[in-house]
């Protein structure tokens, strides 16, 4: 009898993405099956809130790493006057502890804009979804 390669699930799926974020293998799995509920082929973007769900919420809902948390209103208030411009720009490039994109080089810069935008609204800001 040939013996079954033992994967589940979860560390198949922390496989093909585990490239991706580059944190610890239990935030690949968070993300990757995130992302696997949100990704829809054709589509032409995804809101701000699938991505942060997707993507961003791995390091920003508890703030690992120092992230700065999700509807942290202190935490956000001086990155939210840094406006929205800036702060896309560092999250597209990346910065310090924080990989570009959120280490996933698949999303589009209006998709990144979009969860800056729903991560900075839900902290107190007031920006705009990008067109
Ligand atoms: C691997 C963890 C991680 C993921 C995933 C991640 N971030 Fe971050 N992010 C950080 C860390 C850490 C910081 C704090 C960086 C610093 O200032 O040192 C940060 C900071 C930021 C900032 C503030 C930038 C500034 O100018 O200080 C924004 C905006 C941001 N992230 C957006 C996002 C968005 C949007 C996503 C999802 C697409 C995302 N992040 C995913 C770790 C992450």
């Amino acid at each position: 009898m040939i013996r079954e390669r033992r994967s589940s699930p979860q560390r198949l799926l922390a496989a093909s993405f585990g490239g991706v974020v580059g944190v610890q293998g239990v935030l690949f799995a968070a993300g990757a099956l995130a992302q696997t509920a949100v990704e829809t082929p054709g589509q032409k973007g995804q809101s701000g809130q699938a991505v942060y769900a997707a993507v961003c919420a791995a390091c920003h809902a508890a703030g690992v790493l120092e992230a700065p948390k999700f509807g942290d209103a202190k935490a956000w208030a001086p990155l939210i006057k840094e406006g929205q411009k800036a702060l896309t720009q560092a999250a597209i490039r990346g910065i310090r502890q924080m990989p570009p994109k959120g280490g996933n080089p698949s999303l589009s810069n209006s998709d990144v804009e979009r969860a800056v935008v729903y991560m900075a609204n839900a902290a107190g800001g007031k920006f705009k979804d990008p067109r």
